[in-house]
């Protein structure tokens, strides 16, 4: 048996050590908000926090995730960045299909955490690892411009 905290509050989990902490969310938990993309760290999909550090759910052992804070798009709005990130998101009306969203938020409110202002290069660099089938990196640029409060200067 392991013991989770996910979302603030502790979980019993009955699965082998070695069980990918994005099948725990998902199908012992419910929390089904993280997405399964590729398997294989490849898209950002299942892209979930623990202690506040973006994490790839889907290579990521529940043995790993023991005694850290795991956070998920569940709960993403009662952080306060967070917060800022979803009401941007639905705002510019970021989704198009969805798929890909909660772990783009996920990339998103890390990045704000840890760099409130940031530049094109930061947002490169942080949002590189989460993958849109459907195209929507300018409108996700744009989001997380307006969550941290950037105005654009345009010609
Ligand atoms: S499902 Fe984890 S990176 Fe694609
Ligand atoms: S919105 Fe469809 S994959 Fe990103």
């Amino acid at each position: 048996m392991t013991t989770l905290t996910i979302n603030g509050k502790p979980i019993n989990i009955d699965l082998p050590a070695d069980t990918p902490l994005l099948w725990a969310l998902r199908d012992f938990v419910g929390l089904t908000g993280t997405k399964f993309g590729c398997g294989i760290a490849s898209c950002g999909a299942c892209k979930v926090h623990l202690d506040g550090v973006p994490t790839l759910s889907c290579v990521t052992p529940i043995s790993a995730a023991v005694g850290k804070n795991i956070v998920t798009i569940e709960a993403i709005a009662q952080d306060e960045t967070g917060k800022k990130v979803q009401d941007a998101w639905m705002s510019l009306g970021v989704p198009q299909c969805g798929y890909c969203q909660s772990g783009q938020i996920m990339a998103a409110t890390a990045l704000l955490k840890q760099t409130p202002k940031p530049t094109d290069a930061d947002i490169d660099k942080a949002m590189s690892g989460n993958i849109c089938r459907c195209g929507t990196y300018c409108r996700i640029r744009a989001a997380i411009k307006q969550a941290a409060g950037i105005t654009e200067v345009t010609a």
